[in-house]
């Protein structure tokens, strides 16, 4: 399947149906896409009631013209389905079609993604819809990819939707409601079920205690989207087989597992608002880049969209600051270095009324060209221009972080140690951001993707396992392969059942040459000493007890009544090495470690470029791009020549890097 792109697609949400009253405005649209270089436009996310009025009338007219106009003036159409909204005149006929809350009250019409997922009628609908803008706009030379629905997201809990999950648990326990009990551990509370129905979604004012039940209607949340966009993509596949798929993904919602996801589009592309306001810059920015490789590793390193982004600035926080100027070329910059193949926004222009009127867009309701916006938009554009060459360039990291949808779902389900402080996306985060510190290309994985192509692999907090995940850990490591692993590692199974005969569970033991014995959790503000390589760190909110029972202690906690054990291990094991982190560290540490670790195995950085702090840079095909997420200029030592894209000059030796900006090299 190709992804049918050869530049990087510079565009966005383009809501036409929004002015067909002001056909100037629309005339208009085309001019300033013109000038903006925009090369792309997503139309139809939110157009269902202009596309079928009545249920059964068609309306296409408008969006021929819409496909037309873009295709004269060289500009591409992503065409997306309707599904995210639909018309009152569905939801009056059809109340089946609208989502049930965990209260068991059915949503009225309003707002948006707010379907059951498991409605045959909305699935006919939407199937029939689809069909349609698939027959009409199939084979317009315009068409480069299908955005499917928007933003998939929340859950139902109607009675058809617990008859599907009734249905996914017994296929799961093999219709054995006696595996099911088990694996539950039912017995407890007296909670064995004795017939199917039963069950039902876990909600506060039934059943919300049962982990592993939980787990399961996490899993099963996961599922029924996906058969829901397959149930949508259907007919699409069938009549343009050649047309790339994408939907757009959303940071880290952990709601859907999109690693599972991800496997069933053509191209991965997620939307990016990250809130620069002027606080914690380097740390957004490095939260921002972390969810990028997560997109990027998603499909082995190909390249994916950044289907959204803000020009200016966003209306949903409390208070919204616009970025400095500077920052939206910024953030482009950022997305391209780390994989993406588009530079998108939400939205092309301004709507004059809704929810989202007062929401950044390219063209605001000025309708100028000659605004901060525009103009900074327009830099972007001629910028992507000159980057042309990196479209489908693939990059892969040297080193992995184990970032995993289902391990965050039971990580956040669980009771005891710190019920206050999970942070599970933190936690990976912060043994990302040294990597991306030091211009180490990091994926962001799976448990079950593969880990023998890394230098090492960083698993914080991975507390659930799923089958298999440890024995690829102890093969990995035999073979050898660098695993690093922190507190509460492998404590249950996929059911959330405590692993039995002591942690690090079953083999793991061996392979880390460790016992955990307990684990303390610490109160905000309370804080314990750990040691590592001869320095004093914090630990917090939560500290491993363990013992050596034959790994090398590189360091041991300093107070509290463990004050003694060790804080920090590694056990050579097979060929390789595993490293255990006893406690959480405030970041001081995961940045000495994971130095530690560039050097100790040879780990290899993108370029050997020398910037300060809060300067980072990535490589990506022949291009290095150099981005100052720090407060100030900044001196960058190159180390080599290379062409400055911007003005095509031969640049070598110190160069400077103004705050908030750029610099983008091609290898020479
Ligand atoms: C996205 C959504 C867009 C728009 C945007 C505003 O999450 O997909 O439709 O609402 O947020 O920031």
């Amino acid at each position: 399947m190709k992804t049918g792109v050869d530049h990087i697609i510079h565009g966005g949400d383009y809501n036409p149906d929004q002015w067909l009253k002001y056909p100037e405005i629309i005339d208009d649209d085309v001019r300033l896409m013109k000038k903006a270089r925009i090369n792309s436009a997503t139309v139809g996310i939110f157009s269902w009631s202009v596309l079928e009025p009545e249920e059964g009338v068609y309306e296409f007219g408008w969006l021929d013209e819409v496909f037309d106009k873009l295709y004269e003036n060289g500009i591409d159409v992503i065409l997306a389905t309707p599904s995210g909204a639909r018309p009152a005149w569905m939801a009056q006929k059809y109340p089946e079609v609208l989502r049930v809350e965990e209260s068991g009250i059915r949503n009225e019409f309003g707002v948006r993604h707010n379907h059951c997922p498991t409605s045959p009628v909305y699935r006919e609908k939407v199937r029939e819809i689809d069909r349609r803008l698939a027959e009409r706009y199939g084979s317009h030379p315009a068409l480069k990819m299908w955005h499917i629905s928007n933003e998939y997201s929340g859950e139902c809990h109607c009675e058809l939707c617990q008859a599907a999950f009734r249905e996914w648990l017994k296929e799961r326990y093999h219709n054995d409601l006696e595996e099911l009990n088990d694996s539950w551990w039912n017995g407890f509370w007296s909670h064995r079920i004795t017939d199917w129905e039963q069950i039902s979604s876990p909600k506060y004012r039934g059943e919300d205690h049962v982990t592993a039940l939980k787990l399961c209607w996490d899993r099963f949340v996961t599922d029924s989207h996906i058969s829901f966009y397959e149930n949508e993509i259907a007919p699409i596949r069938e009549l343009t087989p050649g047309i790339p798929i994408t939907t757009n993904f959303m940071r880290f919602y952990d709601r859907i597992d999109y690693q599972k996801f991800s496997k069933k589009v053509d191209v991965v592309s997620w939307d990016n608002y990250p809130c620069y306001d002027g606080t914690d810059t380097l740390k957004k920015a490095a939260e921002t880049a972390f969810s990028h490789d997560m997109f990027r590793s998603m499909k082995g390193g190909k390249p994916f969209l950044m289907m959204e982004s803000t020009p200016s600035v966003v209306n949903h926080r409390p208070v919204n600051r616009i970025p400095a100027p500077g920052t939206q070329t910024l953030t482009a910059v950022q997305a391209i270095a780390h994989g993406s193949d588009s530079v998108q926004y939400f939205q092309w222009r301004k709507s004059r009324g809704g929810h989202e009127k007062l929401h950044g867009a390219v063209v605001d309701h000025s309708g100028r060209d000659d605004t901060r916006v525009f103009r900074e938009v327009s830099a972007t554009g001629e910028l992507l221009e000159k980057l042309k060459d990196v479209a489908g360039a693939r990059s892969r990291g040297r080193v992995a972080i184990v970032c995993d949808f289902e391990n965050s779902r039971a990580v956040s389900h669980f009771c005891g140690y710190n019920n206050v402080r999970r942070d599970y996306l933190d936690e990976c985060v912060k043994w990302y951001r040294p990597f991306w510190l030091s211009g180490v290309c990091a994926d962001v994985i799976a448990m079950d993707d593969d880990f023998t192509q890394y230098d090492a692999v960083i698993a914080p907090f991975l507390y659930m396992l799923k089958n298999g995940t440890e024995e690829r850990i102890e093969q990995y490591v035999r073979n050898g392969g660098v695993f690093v692993a922190t507190y509460l590692f492998a404590v249950t199974d996929e059911d959330d059942l405590c692993r039995l005969g002591g942690l690090p569970a079953g083999k793991l033991k061996d392979v880390f040459g460790v016992i955990a014995e307990e684990t303390d959790a610490l109160p905000e503000g309370i804080n314990e000493i750990a040691a590592f390589d001869g320095k004093e760190y914090k630990a917090e909110h939560v500290c491993d007890v363990i013992r050596s029972t034959g790994a090398a202690v590189l360091g041991e906690y300093g107070s509290g009544f463990y004050a003694g054990q060790p804080s920090v291990t590694v056990n050579s094991y097979g060929k390789g090495k595993a490293y255990y982190v006893a406690f959480r560290n405030d970041g001081e540490l995961a940045v000495d470690f994971c130095r530690r670790l560039i050097k100790t195995h040879g780990i290899k950085k993108d370029a050997g470029i020398a910037a300060p702090d809060g300067v980072v840079f990535r490589k990506r095909g022949d291009f290095v791009f150099v981005m100052n997420f720090g407060d100030g200029d900044a001196a960058v030592t190159l180390d080599r020549e290379y062409q400055n894209v911007s003005d095509r000059t031969t640049v070598r030796g110190d160069i400077s890097v103004k705050a908030n900006g750029f610099v983008c090299l091609k290898t020479l």
